[in-house]
Formats: C-alpha cells, sequence, structure tokens
C-alpha cells in the first residue's frame, strides 16, 4: 500500500482508502492492484486511466450523482459508477465503450443545456471540470437549444468579500455542499428544493449573512465557476505556483502560492500538507492581501527624538546608524543596556540569528520572544513533566482519540483547520469534554457536535479543576497503574497521587472555587480515564495564569496516570496561537536557552556554540520581557531590538510598556507596518512578508515547513539579511547566503535538528522534529517507548488563588480570547477585508449583568480595573457566565490590554491576562486612554510624512 505514489496534483476522483487487503483487477486490460475499499474509479486512476467524472473528487466521500464516471463490469448488469462501486478480486472494468461514450455524452449535453456558453469569457476558462468533460466526452452539438426554461438569468451573490456565487453556472453536483459538511463541518449550505428546481443555497441567505465561515472549502471543490475567488476573476488565470506555508497560525498550513509573474492570484491549500491534507481557513486562504498593502513601509527610518519626524535613508545608512546607537548605549550604560524580542510571527531562521546577534555581538542572554506572553508555561511545564517544550502528537491523531479534553482552547476559532478535523472525529463518535468558562462554539453551536460535558469553571481556577479530574480518577481507581509503574518515576507519583487524593481537592470541595457542578467533574474524570484513547488539548486558556504552568503540569500528570501518552489518538497538545511559537521557542529565543532547550549555564553547550560563533558567551541566564520593561522604566535598560513583534498593543498593562518604551535612548523596530511600537521607535527596519522570503515555521505538532520566497522583497532585504547587516555593522559578519545556510547551522547545533536541511524538506514536504539519525524522516509520535526525560514525572500541583480578586468595586472577572476572522494583533487581518466579519472588538457581557447595569445591546460601556480604563460596544450573550466578561484584542483602539493587569505565571512571567477585576458600566465617550490614543497615532503616523492609513472597507 505504502508504495503506491501519489501525485498531488492529481484529482483521484474519491478518498484513498488504506487496507492491509489488496485486491487485483483488470481495467481496460491492465491488472491494476489496489486496497480493498477502493473505488474503480480511484483505482483507475491510479492505473493511469482517467474516467470521466464530475460529481466526485478526492477530498469528498463519493456521492454518485452526474452519472458520468459510469462504466462496463463483464458479468454485471448495466452500467455502475465508478466512483460509488468498490474494486472485487478478478473483475473486469471497461471505462471506454462506444455505448458509455454516448451515455456520458448525453449526460453532457443536459448540463450544457442550462449553461451559460461563455467559456472564453469565463474566470475559470482553462480551468473548469465542465469545460474539461464536454471535451472529454466529445460533446459537438446540444440537441435541446437553449429556449426552454433554465438558470441563465440566475443572479449572483457577491456579498462574500472574497468569492463569487453564480447560480447560473452551477450544475448542482453537491460539492460543495459535501465539502462545507466533510472537509469543514460547518453545515452552511445545502441543495433545496427537488428536480430542476434544486439549487444549492446558504440557508435561504447571502453567503457573507450566512453560518458560512469562508474557509473556501466550497470554491476550491466546485468544479464550476459558479464558487469562484474574486481574486482570480480580476487577475486571471494564474500560470505558476510555489508551496509554502501560512503565516498565520500554529496549525501551519501548507499552500500553493498560485502566481502570475510576481503578483499572487490565489492561496491554495496543499493537499500534501501534513497540517491541512487541503483545508484551510478564511485567514490563509484569502486574507494574504496585507501583504501589498498601501500601509506597508518599505524604506527604513531613523529619527533621533520620537517627537521627531521619520527621515527616509538608505539601508546602509539606517543599519550604521542602529548599530553606532547600540554601540554608543552599551559603551555608556554597560552591555546589558540593550536587548532584542523575536516573534513568533518570524521564520525559525529569523529568530535564530537574532538571538546569535544578542548572545555573540550585544554580548549578553538578553533575548525574549513573544511566547513568553503566550505559551512559555508549556516550555516549562512539559519540560519538567514529559521531557520536552513540545506537544506529544500529530494533528491527524485526533481521528483515533476516543475522549477529547480541551481546556482554556477555542479551536473553531484559533485554530481552525485543526478543528475541522476533530469536529470530523466527534461527529464519528468520539466523546467530548471542554473546560472553559465561556461556551465556546464546541460545546453546542457546532452542527452535528456537543460537548458531553462542558466544566464552565471561574477563570483561574483550572489548577483547581485538574486537581478535581485527578482526585476522581485516584480515588476511584482509575489510574493506569501498569503504565506509571513501567513508565513515570514512582515516587513521584505517589507524592501526587497523595496530594490528589487528599478530600480537600475532591470535586465536591473545589467547587466553591471552580463553581462547577461537582457530579459533573466526576462523570467527566470518568470519561476521560476510561472512554478509551484520551487526548487533551490546550490554548492560551492554561497558561495565561498566575498558575499557568502549575496547570501545564498537572494536564501531564492527568495523561501520564491515564496512560495516554506515547501512541495515536491520545497525548498532551498545546495548540500554539501564532505560526511559529513552537519554532521561535525552539530556536533559542529565551533568555536561559540556547537552541533545542539547552541552558546558558550549561558549559559543555556553551562550549559548542562558543566554538561555532568564535565569541564568548554569557553563563547568566538575560532579562525577559517583563524585566526589560522594569529596567526600561527605572533608567538602565536603554535600547531594544524589536523583529516582528508589537509590544505595545500585544503585551500586558499598555501604560506601563509605553512608558518603558519613552524612556529608551534606541528602540528599532522591524515589521511590515508602522506598529503600536514602532510609534516609539527611533529606527524602522522596512520587513519582508511570509512571500517574500526563504525559510521555515515550525507548527503545534513540531512540523517544520518550508516558507518559499514567491516574490521579491518590497523592503530589498529578507529579514534574516537585515539581522545579519546590522550583526556586520557591529563588527561581527554572519556570512550567509540562503536561508538554507542557517538551517544548516541550526542544524549542526541542535540535537533535535540534526537531520533537518532544505533539501529533505523539498523531499519530504514537512518533517516532525526530533529528526536525527534515529529518526531521519522526523518523529510524529513522541515519548513512544519512553519519555524524553526518561521516566514521566508527576508534580504535586498546589491550587494557588489568583492575587487578581473581584470585590465591590470590581465585582466581574475579565477574560480574553480570539476571533476567526482577526489574527492576534491584527496588523495583518486588520488589512484585509476580513474585516468585515469583525471591524471591532466587543465585550460581552451575561444578560443579568447588563440588566443589573442597565447595559443594552451595543451601548458603549467603560471597563475599568486596577490597572487602567477603556470602553468597548458591548454585546450581550449567555455565552459568558454571570460574573464574567469576555473581549477579544484585534484591534489597538479598543485597548483590551490597557485594563490587563501585570500578574504572572510564578515559574515564567507569561501574563495573566485571562483573568482581570473589572467593573463594566454605561458611559458615552471614549475613555482618556483612547483619546490620547488617538491623538498620538494620528502624531506619529503624520511624522512618517504618509497620509493616515484608511481602514479597510467595511460595507
Ligand atoms: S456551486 Fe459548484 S460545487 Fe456547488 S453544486 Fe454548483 S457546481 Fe457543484
Ligand atoms: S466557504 Fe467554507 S464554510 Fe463557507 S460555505 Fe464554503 S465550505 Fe462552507
Ligand atoms: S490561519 Fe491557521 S488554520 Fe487558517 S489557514 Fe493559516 S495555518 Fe491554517
Ligand atoms: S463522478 Fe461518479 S456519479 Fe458523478
Amino acid at each position: 500500500m505504502d508504495d503506491i505514489k501519489y501525485d498531488p496534483n492529481k484529482d483521484y476522483g474519491t478518498p484513498k482508502i488504506v487496507s492491509e487487503k489488496m485486491v487485483t483487477l483488470t481495467i481496460d486490460d491492465a491488472s491494476v492492484t489496489v486496497p480493498e475499499g477502493t473505488s474503480i474509479m480511484h483505482a483507475a486512476q491510479l492505473g493511469g486511466v482517467t474516467v470521466p467524472k464530475l460529481c466526485a473528487t478526492d477530498s469528498l466521500e463519493p456521492f454518485g450523482s452526474c452519472r458520468l464516471c459510469l462504466v462496463e463490469i463483464e458479468g454485471r448488469r448495466g452500467y455502475p459508477a465508478s466512483c460509488t462501486t468498490p474494486v472485487a478480486e478478478g473483475i473486469k472494468v471497461k471505462t471506454q465503450t462506444s455505448k458509455l461514450a454516448d451515455v456520458r455524452r448525453g449526460v453532457m449535453e443536459l448540463y450544457i443545456s442550462d449553461h451559460p456558453l461563455d467559456c472564453l469569457t469565463c474566470a475559470a476558462n482553462g480551468d473548469c471540470e465542465l469545460q474539461d468533460m464536454a471535451g472529454a466526452v466529445g460533446l459537438r452539438e446540444v440537441r435541446y437549444g437553449y429556449e426552454g426554461e433554465n438558470h441563465l438569468g440566475s443572479t449572483k451573490d457577491e456579498s462574500n468579500p472574497y468569492f463569487t456565487f453564480d447560480p447560473s453556472k452551477c450544475i448542482v453536483c453537491s460539492r460543495c455542499v459535501r465539502a462545507c459538511e466533510e472537509t469543514q463541518g460547518t453545515f452552511a449550505l445545502t441543495i433545496e428544493g427537488r428536480g430542476f428546481g434544486s439549487k444549492v443555497s446558504a440557508g435561504n441567505k447571502d453567503f457573507l449573512e450566512s453560518e458560512c465561515v469562508s474557509c473556501g472549502a466550497c470554491v476550491q471543490a466546485c468544479p464550476t465557476a459558479t464558487l469562484m475567488e474574486k481574486s482570480v476573476i480580476e487577475a486571471g488565470t494564474p500560470e505558476h505556483k510555489v508551496t509554502t506555508t501560512c503565516a498565520y497560525c500554529g496549525v501551519g498550513c501548507s499552500f500553493d502560492a498560485e502566481m502570475k509573474g510576481e503578483e499572487v492570484v490565489r492561496m491554495t491549500p496543499n493537499k500534501d500538507g501534513g497540517a491541512n491534507h487541503g483545508h484551510s481557513c478564511v485567514k490563509g486562504r484569502f486574507a494574504w492581501g496585507y501583504a501589498t498593502h498601501q500601509d506597508r513601509i518599505t524604506t527604513p527610518m531613523i529619527r533621533k527624538s520620537i517627537h521627531d519626524p521619520w527621515q527616509k535613508v538608505g539601508w546602509d545608512e539606517a543599519i550604521n546608524y542602529a548599530a553606532s546607537e547600540i554601540t554608543r548605549i552599551q559603551a555608556k550604560y554597560g552591555k546589558d543596556s540593550v536587548g532584542g524580542i523575536t516573534s513568533s510571527r518570524c521564520t525559525n531562521e529569523e529568530v535564530y540569528v537574532t538571538q546569535k546577534l544578542v548572545r555573540a555581538v550585544f554580548g549578553s542572554n538578553n533575548v525574549d520572544t513573544c511566547a513568553r506572553v503566550c505559551h512559555s508555561p508549556t516550555g516549562y511545564g512539559l519540560k519538567q513533566t514529559l521531557g520536552e517544550s513540545a506537544g506529544t502528537q500529530t494533528f491527524d491523531s485526533v481521528m483515533k482519540s476516543d475522549v477529547i479534553l480541551i481546556i482554556g482552547a477555542n479551536p473553531t476559532d484559533g485554530h481552525p483547520v485543526f478543528a475541522s478535523i476533530m469536529k470530523r472525529r466527534l461527529r464519528e463518535g468520539a466523546k467530548l469534554i471542554i473546560a472553559d468558562p465561556r461556551a465556546i462554539d464546541l460545546v453546542e453551536n457546532s452542527p452535528h457536535v456537543r460537548a458531553d460535558y462542558h466544566l464552565n469553571l471561574r477563570p483561574g481556577t483550572n489548577v483547581a479543576l485538574v486537581s478535581a479530574l485527578a482526585h476522581v480518577i485516584v480515588t476511584e481507581g482509575l489510574v493506569k497503574e501498569d503504565f506509571v509503574r513501567e513508565r513515570c518515576e514512582w515516587d513521584s507519583y505517589e507524592a501526587w497521587r497523595d496530594f490528589v487524593a487528599k478530600p480537600e481537592n475532591s470535586p465536591e470541595s473545589l467547587a466553591k472555587d471552580t463553581g462547577v457542578d461537582p457530579q459533573k467533574v466526576r462523570e467527566a474524570a470518568r470519561l476521560f480515564a476510561t472512554g478509551g484513547n484520551a487526548a487533551i488539548y490546550y490554548g492560551l486558556g492554561v497558561t495565561e495564569h498566575s498558575q499557568g504552568s502549575t496547570t501545564v503540569m498537572g494536564i501531564a500528570n492527568l495523561a501520564m496516570a491515564t496512560g495516554n501518552v506515547g501512541r495515536e489518538g491520545v497525548g498532551v497538545n498545546p495548540l500554539r496561537g501564532q505560526n511559529n511559537v513552537q519554532g521561535s521557542c525552539d530556536m533559542g529565543s529565551m533568555p536561559h536557552e540556547l537552541p533545542g532547550y539547552r541552558h546558558v549555564s550549561d558549559d559543555e553547550t556553551r562550549a559548542e556554540f562558543e566554538a561555532a560563533w568564535g565569541r564568548p558567551l554569557s553563563a547568566d541566564p538575560g532579562l525577559r520581557i517583563p524585566n526589560m520593561l522594569d529596567l526600561a522604566t527605572e533608567g538602565s535598560f536603554k535600547a531594544l531590538y524589536c523583529v516582528g513583534e508589537d509590544i505595545a498593543q500585544s503585551d500586558p498593562d499598555t501604560q506601563h510598556v509605553t512608558h518603558a518604551l519613552e524612556s529608551m535612548e534606541c528602540v528599532i523596530v522591524q515589521d511590515l507596518f508602522l506598529n503600536e511600537t514602532a510609534m516609539f521607535a527611533h529606527v524602522f527596519f522596512p520587513g519582508a512578508s511570509f512571500l517574500e522570503k526563504n525559510g521555515t515555521f515550525t507548527n503545534a505538532e513540531r512540523r517544520i515547513s518550508p516558507v518559499r520566497r514567491v516574490m521579491t522583497p518590497k523592503n530589498g532585504y529578507e529579514d534574516w539579511e537585515i539581522t545579519a547587516k546590522l550583526s556586520t555593522a557591529l563588527g561581527y559578519e554572519m556570512k550567509y547566503n540562503h536561508a538554507s545556510e542557517i538551517m544548516d547551522e541550526i542544524a549542526a547545533l541542535t540535537p533535535t535538528f540534526k537531520g533537518v536541511s532544505f533539501k529533505k524538506l523539498d523531499e519530504l514536504g514537512s518533517i516532525q522534529w526530533p529528526c536525527n539519525d534515529e529518526a531521519p524522516e522526523g518523529t510524529p509520535t513522541m515519548h513512544v517507548d519512553e519519555f524524553v526525560r526518561g521516566k514521566g514525572k508527576f508534580f504535586v500541583t498546589q491550587y494557588v488563588p489568583t492575587q487578581e480578586k473581584v470585590n465591590g468595586k470590581y465585582p466581574l472577572i475579565l477574560t480574553t480570547g480570539r476571533i476567526l476572522s482577526q489574527y492576534n494583533v491584527g496588523a495583518q487581518t486588520r488589512r484585509t477585508q476580513n474585516v468585515v466579519w469583525h471591524p471591532e472588538d466587543l465585550i460581552e457581557i451575561h444578560p443579568h449583568d447588563a440588566e443589573d447595569r442597565g447595559i443594552q445591546e451595543g451601548d458603549w460601556v467603560g471597563i475599568t480595573s486596577r490597572a487602567g480604563e477603556t470602553v468597548l460596544r458591548a454585546t450581550i450573550t449567555e455565552r459568558v457566565q454571570p460574573g464574567v466578561v469576555y473581549t477579544t484584542f484585534h484591534h489597538p483602539e479598543s485597548g483590551a490590554n490597557v485594563i490587563t493587569t501585570d500578574n504572572s505565571d510564578w515559574a515564567t512571567n507569561c501574563p495573566e491576562y485571562k483573568v482581570t477585576a473589572v467593573q463594566v458600566s454605561r458611559v458615552n465617550q471614549l475613555s482618556n486612554w483612547q483619546q490620547e490614543y488617538q491623538e498620538f497615532s494620528e502624531s506619529q503616523i503624520h511624522l512618517t510624512g504618509i497620509l493616515p492609513a484608511k481602514p479597510a472597507v467595511v460595507e
């Protein structure tokens, strides 16, 4: 089976079947051997024979409606459809006979008689299966004429910003409907009516108003121009393609950038993509226009003070100015007065050279990354318990799960393509437990999916809930003791067991903290421990707490105690927010670790890097982002090199961050846009978009995927080149000719990346690390026979309530999250038509809390915390529980981080974004901060000498 070679550019008509048993048949006199269960159509394709088809495509289950794929089988009556008929041993199939040709021509004649004959001017000309099939069956005339009743006058739906629906071209093959159901799991489309009157409907609404989430699966599946990308209609058919990786979330979908010269015409999800298998979400599929947005700054700029106008300069001048400032500041204030911040939006290669610059050239370990504010507790917690700071599975592993526990994550919004895989498994019958303060869509708002248990805990009580689940597992004898004895440190298990078994850790005792019905907790724990393969998926709702690291360890404890690690279908799976959170951590972007999570104090590791880099390295962990900011306000941290990160918007306690930035003498920002941090900068290095550079991203399943340059960088350089130039200007030449050479250096110095190279990535498509001599093609599942640390280690996870308390003044808890159409600080998605779906951040409030405060839907409300105040529009919903309010943070003017506090995780300083005590009341004007922000932001845009950015059009 494995030796069957698949061509990703071919459509095999029906999905690939995996079976141990092989079947041999004859198709058009040639013998073909395929796995049992394969369709005749698929077998024919494998044997090099193409059967005409319209309603079949290999991403969808066969449907058998168009009757174009009929074949003859010797000894059988009639003409079975090859897409729905499975192979059988010894059968003899004919796909081309004169009778079949007549039938097929007849079918095509009917289709064409109700289809506009505008092929030459149609956007799908040359890329239309109907056109291809008319040619394939030799259609020469249409006898029925076009005078009769037809659909040619149907109205086009152009409501979706990215694709059109032209019903006059629809052949009602249902591929779109099935794609929406099977691939995406949204069920937005149906076929309404019968016979001639049957038509595709988005619930009798236009696409924009419908349940559609704009994933593009239906557009991809449509064999005609009925569903068509607007970009193709405008630009014409692409003429070449380059495979690359989405620059948005941690799913890491593979895409073909379909190009016309240097212009992207369409991003098409790659069938061969290890993470996405040809699926996509609205961001990766459609929201790439920011890369050429008018707001992009492509010329370097410098200025002495943040109140001066920006001066556009050449690259050499900008680089030399930045280098001279760093040299001046280090000479005056010491080498520790300077640091660098990398971003999870950067490639592995960019992160690697940035941390190298800080360590080898700045001479300190003052480098940190935005993972500090999202998944640093994952790094810490999983390293302690399992021995490796990464998720244990592939995404596909969820197809073998029987029980799925989601804690503090919202996959349908945050990780949509993975959510689609997960929903497929749930529709097949896997059980679902959700621990979340808010009723995310998977609780009961996703068609054919409903959580078996929603443990709607109070924000900030994850550790208590995990302990309560563990209590039930331990006290009811549900521990997989054999697994624990063989695979884990028994002493650590005993200590943990005795701890969680204490009466104060029972669901009943902890209900006062969590607010969750103890009976529900007991039932969920039993299901998790006894329901078969159980997998845990978690997100920032776990990590962004004062006890984030404790919860991560608690999650690992649960998985180990129930034997759910080390095989498919189980595991501990952090859902990483940004595309390269995993990679940026792997690449040594934290102040205490060199690439590969090796501590800077380890003499042997340091010696290895010193030998390779030719510079002495500091053994002392450097400053974390919060330390840099604190020291900046105190006056000893003076210069920052910030690559691809926007701390002024994304980090907590905005006033503190901006005060710190204002206190520095040289802030160097490298980005696509004049982001919030750049407004406090003295040097601006324009960055390259993901379409303009080579490199790699590593997704949440440790999958290293290629990022490939499809157009010339508008700013002149790939980002790693800019860092290398700065390094050279500082007296340390970084000699790389191509990003691949950086990866070669990473591989030479990082044991888990030892076998990785661009060449191998080109051959395999993607590689899950560890990739080394023992696993030359990578490691899909980790900890199979033993944990990376040898024996798994349990940790006692004492619940310590957060210091952030509600009281009479601040009676509500604010928690935060993401929405599908926007991405993180929104710098990219706000510059696309995605703003149609989410033009502003709203505050969700429960009807009881709204009524108490006289708040109506759409009212402006002030949200006041101990840190600050901001104003947002209210939306009233039972998604949030009484006492809890919720917002997203995609628009800078929302000031979500003006109100978050500077509390943070005890182990990693990851901010406690998810718990802020607030009061909410009706107001009629923006907060002081918002008014000042507006003024400052406008003045800063003015200082660039470009016109104020126009917001993306909202219609
Ligand atoms: S819109 Fe396209 S995919 Fe859907 S039924 Fe019509 S032709 Fe088929
Ligand atoms: S774009 Fe996606 S969600 Fe919308 S109708 Fe098509 S398949 Fe369904
Ligand atoms: S944003 Fe995430 S899920 Fe969407 S296409 Fe990109 S990688 Fe895939
Ligand atoms: S392709 Fe088989 S019936 Fe349509």
